[in-house]
């Protein structure tokens, strides 16, 4: 079996008709050739990622679609790129970052998180309708966030909005705007460490090179920017779509529905030879997981295919492994909460105060609907499948 890479547009919220109902363990033939396997149940899924034995390291694990952004795979990770690395490297840059998730940093970054939200609602209300949630909203928040959290100087913003979004844009010159950005972020390195202001690479520059500091820079915009863009897009039109309102707790339930990372991602290569659930994984195979399957797995989940409610029950995400995103789940769930709950609130205003169903209202979700084959499936910045 090779990997799908589009979905059915009647049910774009639903991993591919393909992959349900399969055993734990199937084989999967990888875009090289390799004959690795691809896990998509919780329990499954759940060893992959805990074991120790699985390597995060990219020069050892084959890559489940063909990826056109270059080094995406095959070559050790340099210097910072800490996701594609084990522990010990791993735990240290780890614990270096979570150190500059503090309570205080994120106290100070809410009040502007929430203008940088409140001000594109105001511009989106000012347009009028019809409202394209992805280039008004969605798109530009994650970035402006990203500037925030990296101490971006403000009149740097452009610069750094249009080359972010080059990088997710469909179509758009990855590598250019990779270069373009590297080569900014190691002027702000140099400028931070000479007058260091509060922000993360400030607060990085003891412990971490130049080179050490442009990539972590780079792994936060490049993990940080499609996937909260497309959990903002998708979550609405979700809510929208479904007629769900939007309560505590859907931001939980929204990400175990939706998945948001796609395409066999997270993936590991085994070391030695692994047992999951009752497959035998030989050392040397890469085993892709299917988060949208295993984040709808009947084990765990009484209803998966119903974005359920009350939120907040047993239908949380399966996979939150040790590696989940650096910002602890707290506070980024609140973060993804305070910017959904406004959006939500925002789009009938923004439709003209008509309600959802409303003609203008429908007109708008088709429209975001119209993105969803050219994006194909939801997928992690800066990997394109080819
Ligand atoms: C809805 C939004 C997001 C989703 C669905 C998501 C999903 C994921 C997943 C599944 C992983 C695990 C990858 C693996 O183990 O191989 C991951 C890792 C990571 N994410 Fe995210 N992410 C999101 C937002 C963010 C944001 C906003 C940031 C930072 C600004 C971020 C930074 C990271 C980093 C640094 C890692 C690597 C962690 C490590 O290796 O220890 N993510 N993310």
């Amino acid at each position: 079996m090779r990997l799908p890479t589009s979905r059915d547009p009647r049910c774009p919220f639903d991993p591919p008709a393909e992959l349900r109902g399969l055993p734990p363990m199937s084989r999967l033939e990888f875009a090289d050739g390799h004959l690795g396997w691809l896990a998509t149940t919780a329990e499954a899924a759940r060893t992959v990622l805990g074991d120790r034995r699985f390597s995060a390291r990219r020069e050892l694990k084959h890559a489940p679609v063909r990826f056109t952004t270059p080094g995406e795979t095959g070559r050790p990770a340099p210097p910072g790129f800490f996701g594609a690395m084990d522990p010990p490297e791993h735990t240290r840059y780890r614990r270096l970052l979570i150190g500059q998730f503090t309570v205080r940093r994120m106290r100070l970054l809410e009040p502007r998180i929430e203008r940088i939200a409140a001000d594109h609602l105001d511009a989106m209300a000012a347009a009028g309708p019809p409202v394209d949630l992805v280039s008004a909203y969605a798109l530009p928040i994650p970035s402006m966030v990203i500037c925030e959290l990296l101490g971006v100087p403000y009149e740097d913003h452009e610069f750094f909005q249009d080359r972010s979004l080059r990088l997710v844009a469909a179509g758009g010159d990855v590598a250019r705007a990779t270069a373009d950005l590297a080569a900014y972020l190691g002027e702000l390195v140099g400028r931070k460490r000479a007058v260091p202001g509060d922000d993360l690479i400030s607060g990085l520059t003891a412990d971490l090179t130049d080179e050490e500091l442009v990539n972590v820079a780079m792994i936060l915009l490049v993990a940080g920017h499609e996937t909260t863009a497309n959990m903002l897009a998708l979550g609405v039109f979700a809510l929208l779509e479904t007629g769900t309102p939007y309560e505590e707790g859907a931001v939980e339930e929204l990400l175990r529905w939706l998945s948001i990372v796609q395409l066999g991602a997270p993936s590991r290569a085994a070391t030695q030879d692994v047992e999951v659930a009752g497959t035998l994984v030989r050392a040397g195979e890469t085993v892709a997981l299917s988060l949208p399957v295993v984040n709808r797995d009947p084990a765990v989940f009484e209803r998966p295919d119903v974005l359920a409610r009350p939120y907040g029950g047993p239908q949380a995400p399966v996979v939150r492994a040790r590696r989940a995103p650096v910002p602890r789940p707290a506070a980024r769930q609140d973060r993804a909460a305070h910017r959904l709950r406004r959006a939500v609130r925002a789009l009938p205003r923004a439709a003209a105060g008509r309600p959802a169903g409303s003609g203008a209202a429908q007109a708008g979700r088709r429209r975001v609907r119209g993105r969803l084959p050219a994006r194909d499936l939801g997928l992690i910045t800066g990997w394109r499948a080819g």
